[in-house]
């Protein structure tokens, strides 16, 4: 299936779901676990949070990851600062890069916002192939990070 259709279908799903609870972690957890299941490029999905500005690691899916990632260096601090998506072809390739897993290859970040514009982490999302993301998987990321704390 096309991947524009394929985020389509899920965040219907989600919308569903999410009508059970608004708690932010429960719906980190329901985000991570159906992309992980539904999209067959991603080799790792879930979120770091910025607490006492460090990134500590959340819900997620896939391999073992780091639980917190070296002030300010990486792809998820990238986005905490830039606060837009980040979308790395090749992790090699991108300056100080954190593996998590020697296998990851590609990775998008987009950033987490709270109700009140404030960032509150990252959705971070790794493939264990080259160039796995585009600008279609971060507006489809975008939309899904906005739904954190939209109310039901
Ligand atoms: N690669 C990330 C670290 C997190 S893992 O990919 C799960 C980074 O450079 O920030």
């Amino acid at each position: 299936m096309e991947k524009g259709k394929l985020y389509e279908r899920i965040i219907e799903q989600l919308k569903d779901l999410f009508q059970k609870s608004d708690d932010p972690v429960a719906r980190m957890a329901t985000v991570s676990a159906l992309l992980y299941h539904k999209i067959d490029y991603y080799f790792w999905c879930g979120f770091y949070l910025l607490k006492d500005d460090e990134l500590i690691v959340g819900p997620y899916q896939g391999p073992l990851a780091c639980l917190q990632l070296a002030h300010n260096r990486g792809v998820c601090w990238a986005g905490v600062r830039e606060k837009k998506p980040i979308i790395v072809p090749d992790v090699h390739q991108f300056p100080d890069h954190i593996a998590c897993d020697e296998r990851s290859q590609s990775e998008i970040v987009v950033p987490v916002f709270t109700p009140e514009g404030e960032i509150y982490g990252v959705m971070d999302v790794d493939s264990d192939k080259l160039a796995s993301f585009d600008e279609t998987d971060a507006r489809y990321l975008q939309e899904i990070a906005r739904m954190i704390f939209m109310k039901s």
